[in-house]
């Protein structure tokens, strides 16, 4: 298998939709805030509050390096900025999680976790600002994905099939 890489904007179903995959393939999966995460031994929104988010990006990029060096065969969720690092399609096949912001924004806001989710994405405290965000990244998402999954009103398991049968293709 060739490394799938699933972009998205944040709160699009990421994670819920990498661990439906493995649930579906046993393939081995990592997610990139958690690499980020483990090697600065803070959490994502600290790494923001402490350095700001150049530094962040910049530790994106060196993820990046060592995924497109070294990782094979993997499932690789990311953070939605992720997508922007320069070697994105040396990395893997690019698999973008679609939903019009509104989705997005009810999905994060309706969720049993709403205050913590939203309180730890440092891009997502306003309302406003995360939809300029999002208006400004969906083009690019579309520009760099090889496949574009819709994922509106699907059941994650249907997704994950969605995935896996066209990465196959
Ligand atoms: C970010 C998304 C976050 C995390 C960081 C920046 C972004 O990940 O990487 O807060 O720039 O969109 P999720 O997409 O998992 O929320």
């Amino acid at each position: 298998m060739q490394n799938i890489i699933l972009i998205g904007f944040m709160g699009v179903g990421k994670g819920s939709v990498a661990r439906e995959v493995i649930k579906q393939s046993g393939c081995i999966a990592l997610d990139t805030d958690d690499v980020i995460e483990s090697m600065e031994n803070r959490a994502v929104k600290k790494i923001f509050e402490e350095e700001g988010e150049a530094y962040f990006r910049d530790l994106e990029k060196r993820v990046a390096t060592w995924l497109a060096a070294s990782v094979h065969d993997t499932l690789i969720s990311t953070g939605g900025g992720f997508f922007k690092v320069p070697n994105l399609k040396e990395i893997g096949k690019v698999v973008l999680l679609h939903a019009s912001f509104e989705t997005i924004y009810e999905r994060i806001t309706e969720h049993p976790n709403a205050k913590q989710k939203i309180k730890k994405r440092p891009l997502f405290k306003s309302k406003k600002k995360a939809r300029a965000l999002y208006e400004e990244r969906e083009p690019a998402y579309m520009a760099v994905a090889d496949i574009v999954i819709d994922v509106t009103d699907k059941p994650v398991e249907a997704i994950a099939r969605e995935i896996l049968e066209k990465v196959a293709q």
